[in-house]
């Protein structure tokens, strides 16, 4: 069963940020199943790798778009972001020494954080998005 799933409640009104956000829960729900079936630290350290560049690429995106139209809350939501960016890469430093290992708490911890994440702060550019005429 997926941790995560993407339902209607997520969506921001922008496709190809929608897709992003998919693909995101997508790659959890992927790390939450490797943990389930006991798969080894290099393929589960292959997706950490993959979610840590996938969650930096779709900040970028949704930044690209805060500064190109001068969104009221650019700074604030980028600070949310590099807070997230520094915790995950700090996550994945660790889990490659292997001082740490993946666990359902860090699992919700990212589940938990993507969704809140989307759910608050992400919705507060939807209707600006959508007026800038951002697909
Ligand atoms: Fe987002
Ligand atoms: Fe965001």
């Amino acid at each position: 069963m997926a941790l995560i799933e993407w339902t209607e409640d997520f969506s921001v009104r922008v496709e190809e940020i929608d897709l992003q956000h998919k693909e995101l829960l997508q790659m959890i729900n992927e790390l939450h199943s490797a943990m389930i079936d006991g798969k080894g630290t290099k393929y589960v350290g292959d997706i950490i790798s993959r979610l840590a560049d996938y969650t930096v690429y779709h900040f970028q995106t949704e930044e690209k778009y805060f500064d190109q139209f001068g969104f009221s809350e650019t700074e604030s939501h980028k600070k949310t972001h590099s807070d997230f960016v520094k915790k995950v890469s700090e996550f994945k430093a660790a889990f490659d020494s292997k001082e740490v290992m993946l666990t359902i708490d860090v699992l919700e911890f990212l589940s938990n954080w993507i969704r809140e994440h989307i759910l608050g702060e992400d919705m507060k550019y939807s209707n600006f998005f959508v007026e800038c005429g951002i697909k």
